[in-house]
């Protein structure tokens, strides 16, 4: 077995999956998907490895805002985002960014 794998990601991104079920979606065109599927939509890549966002979803990040959900890019460590859900994606990007 190979001791590593390539991989195209530039950036990472984490969404709490937890604040994603409490919410119940809100995001994408249809407002019913969660953060992380609506953004792995919007960015329109390949999956798993071949992206060149990975877009990771954590467990509970002990902050468990109110009808947000929590992400943050894993090089910005030091500013996590508060997303309200039905906020469109292009801003949610940009906000990551
Ligand atoms: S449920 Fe998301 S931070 Fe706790």
């Amino acid at each position: 077995m190979r001791a590593t794998i390539p991989s195209k990601w530039t950036r990472t991104i984490v969404v709490c999956s937890k604040c994603s079920k409490r919410v119940g979606g809100g995001f994408g065109p249809k407002k019913r998907a969660s953060l992380a599927k609506a953004l792995r939509e919007w960015l329109d890549q390949p999956r798993g490895r071949r992206a060149s966002v990975g877009i990771v979803e954590s467990g509970c990040l002990k902050l468990c805002p109110k009808g947000r959900v929590v992400a943050f890019d894993a090089a910005q460590p030091n500013e996590w985002h508060l997303v309200k859900p039905g906020t469109a994606m292009k801003d949610v990007a940009r906000a990551l960014e």
